[in-house]
């Protein structure tokens, strides 16, 4: 295994009431999860957060929120701050996901303040970057995930820099079925991991259709680090299999 111990990180989006959320903790705990040679977050809607914190136990399954504010308090109706996420045990925090920018119109600026945010809160952030369809088949992904990760860590010291995560999720292969291959996904994230001073040494992730049966293959790559994993990361079964899978990998 090399110095970057594997990630494999959980995307509920929005799935799971607070009743599926704790059944999915007590079922994951008894299928024996690997948590020897791999971390692992779960990252369920901010209303199952405490629930799911509280099922958790001692069990080494991190928690993580879907999204944050940047302020610490405020006029922002329907907004969650950094406190708040962490009085509701979370320690990890995804940041930028390309459907909060698509929907929710988060820009590089947001995302940057963000990041200050989760840190001065001990929060490790889980930065998302990915190119759209046209800026892949146009041969820009390169140039736009670079300029997506230069801005998010812009005037973040590099010893920062190297705790958080990022996740390069290109865009089409969410939810697609439509994996990016493993060959040209690693190079896109050791274009990323050049880009800033301190992702040397940070984790970075694939996402996008991984799956129990593909996982291996990416976290095999010199510059893969784990996986953010939506709809695979919502069954107990399929989230210990990825685990397995991607720690037999590092284990070849
Ligand atoms: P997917 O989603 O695994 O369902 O493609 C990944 C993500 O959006 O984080």
């Amino acid at each position: 295994m090399g110095a970057r111990r594997p990630l494999v990180a959980g995307n509920w989006k929005m799935h799971k009431t607070i009743g599926e959320a704790t059944a999915f903790v007590r079922e994951f705990a008894v299928l024996a999860p690997d948590f020897e040679h791999v971390d692992a977050v779960v990252c369920p809607p901010f209303t199952a957060l405490a629930a799911t914190h509280a099922a958790i136990g001692t069990l080494p399954l991190g928690l993580g929120a879907q999204t944050m504010w940047d302020l610490d308090a405020g006029p922002y109706t329907g907004e969650i701050s950094p406190e708040m996420i962490v009085d509701c045990g979370a320690t990890w925090v995804i940041l930028g996901h390309s459907e909060r920018r698509a929907t929710s119109g988060e820009t590089d600026d947001d995302v940057q303040r963000k990041v200050e945010a989760a840190l001065r809160f001990e929060l490790t952030p889980i930065v998302c970057v990915g190119e759209s369809a046209l800026d892949h088949a146009a041969g820009r992904a390169d140039v736009h995930v670079v300029g997506q990760t230069r801005a998010a860590f812009a005037d973040i010291a590099p010893s920062d820099v190297a705790r958080c995560v990022v996740a390069y999720e290109p865009i089409w292969a969410i939810g697609s079925g439509t994996p990016d291959t493993p060959s040209s996904a690693n190079a896109v994230m050791r274009a990323i991991r050049g880009s800033v001073a301190g992702l040397e040494r940070a984790r970075i992730l694939y996402g996008g259709s991984v799956k129990p049966e593909n996982i291996g293959a990416f976290v095999g790559q010199s510059d893969i680090d784990g996986a953010l994993v939506g709809s695979a990361s919502l069954d107990p079964r399929s989230f210990a299999a990825l685990l397995a899978n991607a720690s037999a990998a590092v284990a070849s």
